[in-house]
């Protein structure tokens, strides 16, 4: 198994991707976010990659039953009813519902991804879960760092790396790439203070100073949550609700 890690997705074309078995990786906060929703009972998450295609989605498909969430530099759009604090993302306001989701680099980079065979989301909460299906499933990885306006973000290199030291205890079969040899790096000199490291990082501090503080402490959280969230056809659900679905 190769795993090869992208710092973000804009240098490559959403070609690139076709048939390959794809993670995406947004710490704080989109994958963050969609985790969240999707364990606390939400029916299913759209990524959209313009704010004008979540309008449209959001008023014509999933049955009238779709909340809109998202950003603009990490504040919530006007008119959307959600942000991109996963703390809002609660089971009273998620449960059954389809979100129509728009990040800056988050949600882009899981559209970039679509042509992709298998195509997973990461976050710190869900890492082990993800680690393990990758490990099943036995394919060459594409971690994609989803990274801020196409350069490297600190907290989703150490998240690949965490993912990548996870895959590790599953199987040993295991060549890298240079980003991600740098990766693994990063998570060992981090992972005894994951909060810090956000603390640290520039996104984070712009989130302090927006007063998303415990948005840090919510994303820091390892292995929390055990789900395995997967983009098919336009949406991410949960891997048992794809199978319990037919
Ligand atoms: C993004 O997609 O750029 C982020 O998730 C930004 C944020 O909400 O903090």
């Amino acid at each position: 198994m190769k795993i090869h890690t992208l710092i973000s997705p804009v240098s490559v074309e959403d070609l690139y991707f076709a048939g390959k078995t794809t993670v995406v990786i947004d710490v704080l906060r989109a994958t963050t976010t969609i985790v969240t929703a999707l364990s606390n009972g939400a029916k299913e998450v759209i990524p959209v990659s313009t704010i004008g295609f979540a309008m449209k989605v959001s008023g014509n498909a999933f049955g009238g039953k779709t909340l809109l969430g998202g950003e603009r530099n990490a504040k919530k759009i006007e008119g959307f009813p959600l942000g991109n604090s996963p703390l809002e993302y609660s089971e009273d306001i998620v449960k059954d519902k389809s979100i129509v989701l728009f990040t800056t680099n988050g949600t882009k980079a899981i559209v970039r991804a679509k042509y992709s065979d298998n195509l997973y989301i990461c976050s710190f909460q869900n890492i082990n879960a993800i680690a393990k299906e990758l490990a099943e499933l036995n394919n060459d990885i594409e971690i994609v760092c989803a990274g801020s306006h196409g350069m490297f973000s600190l907290e989703d290199s150490v998240c690949a790396g965490c993912l990548i030291e996870r895959i590790k205890n599953y199987t040993s079969d295991i060549s890298y790439s240079d980003a991600s040899k740098c990766s693994v790096m990063l998570y060992n000199k981090f992972k005894n203070d994951i909060l810090g490291m956000l603390k640290e990082s520039e996104h984070g501090k712009l989130l302090i100073d927006y007063g998303f503080e415990n948005d840090l402490e919510f994303a820091s959280q390892v292995d929390v949550q055990h789900i395995v969230p997967v983009y098919n056809s336009g949406v991410i659900k949960k891997k048992d609700t794809i199978q319990s679905d037919g």
